[in-house]
């Protein structure tokens, strides 16, 4: 069967890392986080204590920085991690998991020097097709011409509750009040900035799983993903 590019993107918190990981295994495809560059980068930002504004430095500590992303050793995996993240070869795994690296990601995601530097990156990654990859802007800027691409959304109540959860597990001390609002105020961002803003493909499917399990929606993507497999093979073969 022929390899898929598979996109996909939503909010905050609507079960990309975990759906796409889990559609990546059963279908065994690469998978790829790209929200776990910018927070990758971010962190090296606010260590270095570069403003999140000042955008010729970002785009220059975005162009001298090496961001890896693996397979989770089995003891990040047991803490809930769908990736091992190293930055500039030292292991950032959990650190880059804190609301404040969100919320700096999310202001060094609007500097277009930036991203253009990480887009490459990921294109690059995922060149050889046969991958999932989510994020904000996978099925408009990053693969344009992905295969499948799926727009996944939950009500913020409910994205906001998973992500509390797992601040909880952590033994952070936010409150639900405080995630929803950190939540609510990264989609803002996410959804109006100038450069790639977060906003659904005309041609993304649109699954909404603010009811729906990580298994039950990773299956339904998987049986799209068979479909347009079988597609591809008989244009191939015609
Ligand atoms: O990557 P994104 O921020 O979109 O979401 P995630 O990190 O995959 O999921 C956030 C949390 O919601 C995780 O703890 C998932 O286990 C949980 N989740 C869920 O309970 N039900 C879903 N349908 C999807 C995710
Ligand atoms: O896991 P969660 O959905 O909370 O966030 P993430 O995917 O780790 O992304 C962190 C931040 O990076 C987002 O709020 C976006 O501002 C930015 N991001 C982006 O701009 N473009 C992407 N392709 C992925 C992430």
């Amino acid at each position: 069967m022929p390899k898929l590019t598979i996109a996909i993107d939503g909010p905050a918190g609507s079960g990309k890392s975990s759906v796409a990981r889990r559609v990546a295994t059963m279908l065994g495809y690469l998978y790829l986080d790209s929200g776990a560059m910018y927070r990758a980068l971010a962190l090296k930002a606010l260590g270095r204590g570069v403003p999140l504004d000042d955008e010729s430095h970002l785009a220059a500590l975005a162009r001298e920085t090496r961001i890896e992303l693996r397979a989770p050793t089995p003891e990040h995996e047991a803490a809930g991690a769908k990736n091992c993240v190293f930055l500039d070869a030292k292991d950032v795994t959990k650190e880059i998991r804190t609301a404040e690296v969100a919320r700096a990601a999310s202001q060094l995601a609007t500097v277009a020097k930036v991203r253009e530097v990480l887009v490459a990156e990921q294109q690059r990654a995922g060149a050889g097709g046969g991958i999932v990859m989510e994020g904000r802007d996978i099925g408009t800027v990053v693969f344009p011409l992905a295969e499948l691409k799926i727009f996944l959304d939950a009500s913020p109540e409910v994205r906001a509750e998973r992500r509390w959860k797992e601040h909880r597990e952590k033994g952070d001390n936010l409150t639900l009040a405080e995630v929803l609002e950190e939540v609510k105020e990264r989609d803002k961002r996410d959804r109006e900035r100038k450069v790639s803003p977060l906003v659904r493909a005309a041609d993304a499917v649109l699954v909404d799983n603010t009811a729906m399990g990580i298994e039950e929606t990773a299956r339904l993507i998987v049986m799209l993903a068979r479909e347009r497999e079988r597609e591809m093979a008989e244009v191939r073969d015609a």
